[in-house]
Order: structure tokens, then C-alpha cells, then sequence
């Protein structure tokens, strides 16, 4: 891992960075590139202004990652059952995106349980979709747990499955017989060589295997669906070719991409009609997500600097 990289990424768990830097104007505008806003109605209004100008639909993620009360837990679980209520009155094209930490995982499973059913039960209720981030390694395997309970109840849900990791080839075929809804990434945390994949284009080689893996006969058979979840250009283009010569259905894959990076890709596949969706996200807690945007390109890092002088 690049030693920039490392250190965003170190950064983006020390809690005195964390409060000087929510505090600094410069930061605070440079966030706004990646995030419309910190309310919930500004991220309905930006997926709103999405949707009317191209026809861009949505996900929405309310950001904060490893609460410490089992109220704080709760409060999360009724926030996101408003917004399900709001999307489906406003009539936006919006489905959401959770961590399972957020809904109290680390406090107890039983709650984190409680608290996903009751939102992919609304979900359903509602015709919406829930998707399941994945957070850091020790957090994969009580995740997935989570997700094949849920799922049994509700299965308005999907879950994503990070590229970088060694583990995500096996843990991909032991949910295909469910014929799940899958998002691949790369993934975004800092993890030690023993568990990820240390070279980048191994990482994006893994990213193809698990994307077309999802895509192959036997797993559309089943019913999967897959939730391409990148911005890099080279992966999209072989993708498109792989789903174009094998002729897979439409509805059974789509590119994901965050909101405010790749405009020009995005553009570009809206244009030719491919399904594409944007995460946007939202809220207070703002700050280790935004390190982990800034890890991603360390060249973002110059755009912050540039906006200190502004
Ligand atoms: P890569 O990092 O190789 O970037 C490809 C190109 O995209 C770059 O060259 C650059 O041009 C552009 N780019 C990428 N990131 C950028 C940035 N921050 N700013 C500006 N340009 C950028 N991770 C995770 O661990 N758990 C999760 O649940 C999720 N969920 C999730 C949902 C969705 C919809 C997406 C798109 C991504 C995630 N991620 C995630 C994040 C993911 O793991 C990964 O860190 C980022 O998507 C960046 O990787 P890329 O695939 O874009 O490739």
C-alpha cells in the first residue's frame, strides 16, 4: 500500500484530526465535490436534480460507522425508515445503502439484526431495495450472517463484497446458491497483506473474476444480480464488453459509481444506455469516509491544498 494512502487512511481514525478537520473551512469545501450536502433533503435534492436532468437514479447512505449507544443504533434504524417513507412519497428513483454498524453490530448482532429486518421488511413493504456496505475484515463475517438472515425474511436486499480481499472468491461462491444481489468494490479500508491483495491491478483482475463470475450461466439461473461498484474506466469498458458478447439480460447487472467522481464516465454511459446508479451520501459524520475518498486518489489531496489557498 502507498505510504500517502496508509496515512489517509491512518488519518481517518484519529479523532483529533477528525475534530479540527470537520471544524476547517477549506476541508469542509472540498467535501462538498463528493457530498451534496449533510441533511437528508439536500441529498433528496440532489438525487431529484439527477433523476429530472438524466435520468440518473439513486442511493442514498446517511454517513457515521461505529456507534456507541444502542439508542444511537435505534435513532439510525427510524432515520432510515423515514427516508424510506420520503422516497416513496416524493417519488424518487432511490434505493439505500447501510453499514451494519451504523444499525449497532459492534453493541450487539441482535440488535444490528432487529434493526436491518425492520428496514428490508419496509423496504419490501415498499417496493425498495437495501443494499449492505461492507466495512472493515473483522466486521465480513458477522455481516454476512447478517445478510443471509435478513434475506430470509426480506429479500429486498443485497450486500457488497469487497475485490481486495483473499477470502471474497470463496465467500461469493458460498452465496451464489442463494442467488443474491451482489456489489463488488475494491475495497476501501486499510487491511494487512495477510488478508488482502497487495497489488493494485491483482486487486483489478479479482474485480473482473468476481464481476463475471456473478454474471456466468449457472449464477444468472439462480437469480443473481450484480451492482458493478467502480469508476475505473478500463474494468467498465471490458465489463461492457463481457455483458454485450455473453448477452446477460438487462436487470441483471448495473454500474455503481459515487457521487461527483467519474462525471465524465458517467455521462458517457447514461448516454449509451447503460444502467448506472450514484451512492449519495449524506450527514454529519462525514470525516473518516472522506479520508478514505481522499486514499482512493491521492491527487484529491492536491485539490484540497489548492483550496486552501482560495
Ligand atoms: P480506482 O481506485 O482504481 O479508481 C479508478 C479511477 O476512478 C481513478 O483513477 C480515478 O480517476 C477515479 N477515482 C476513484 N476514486 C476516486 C476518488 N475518490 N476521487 C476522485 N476520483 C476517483 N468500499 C468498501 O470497502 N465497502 C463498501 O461498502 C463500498 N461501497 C461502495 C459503493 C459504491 C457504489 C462504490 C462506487 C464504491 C464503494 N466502495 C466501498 C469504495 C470502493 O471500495 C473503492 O474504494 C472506490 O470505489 C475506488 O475504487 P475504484 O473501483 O473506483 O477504482
Amino acid at each position: 500500500m502507498g505510504l500517502m494512502r496508509s496515512a489517509l487512511l491512518a488519518g481517518s481514525r484519529n479523532a483529533w484530526l477528525r475534530e479540527r478537520a470537520m471544524r476547517t473551512s477549506f476541508v469542509r469545501k472540498s467535501v462538498s465535490r463528493f457530498m451534496p450536502g449533510e441533511t437528508l433533503d439536500e441529498a433528496l435534492a440532489a438525487a431529484r436534480s439527477l433523476q429530472q436532468s438524466e435520468r440518473l437514479g439513486s442511493i442514498l447512505t446517511h454517513l457515521g460507522e461505529n456507534l456507541t449507544s444502542p439508542s444511537e443504533a435505534e435513532e439510525v434504524t427510524a432515520h432510515y425508515l423515514d427516508v424510506l417513507e420520503r422516497v416513496r412519497s416524493g417519488g424518487y428513483d432511490c434505493e439505500i445503502s447501510v453499514k451494519p454498524t451504523q444499525l449497532g453490530l459492534d453493541l450487539d448482532p441482535e440488535l444490528a439484526f432487529r434493526n436491518l429486518a425492520a428496514i428490508a421488511r419496509r423496504a419490501l413493504e415498499l417496493s425498495n431495495f437495501v443494499w449492505i456496505d461492507m466495512e472493515s475484515t473483522p466486521y465480513v463475517d458477522p455481516t454476512l450472517s447478517l445478510f443471509h438472515r435478513v434475506r430470509s425474511e426480506a429479500p429486498s436486499i443485497g450486500v457488497c463484497l469487497q475485490a481486495y480481499l483473499h477470502r471474497t472468491r470463496a465467500d461469493l461462491e458460498a452465496l451464489l446458491p442463494l442467488g443474491p444481489a451482489i456489489r463488488i468494490v475494491k475495497g476501501a479500508y486499510s487491511e494487512p497483506p495477510s488478508l488482502a491483495i497487495a497489488r493494485k491491478a491483482d486487486v483489478d483482475e479479482n474485480f473482473y473474476f468476481l464481476c463475471t463470475r456473478m454474471l456466468r450461466p449457472d449464477s444468472l439461473e439462480r437469480g443473481a444480480r450484480v451492482a458493478i461498484g467502480t469508476h475505473d474506466g478500463r474494468l467498465v469498458e471490458r465489463l461492457q464488453r463481457f455483458v454485450t458478447e455473453a448477452a446477460v439480460p438487462r436487470g441483471r447487472y448495473e454500474f455503481e459509481m459515487l457521487y461527483g467522481i467519474q462525471r465524465g464516465l458517467q455521462r458517457r454511459l447514461l448516454a449509451e444506455g447503460w444502467p448506472l446508479r450514484v451512492l449519495i451520501s449524506y450527514g454529519e459524520f462525514w470525516f473518516p469516509w472522506y479520508m478514505r475518498r481522499l486514499a482512493e486518489r491521492p491527487a484529491n489531496v492536491l485539490f484540497v491544498v489548492r483550496s486552501m489557498f482560495r
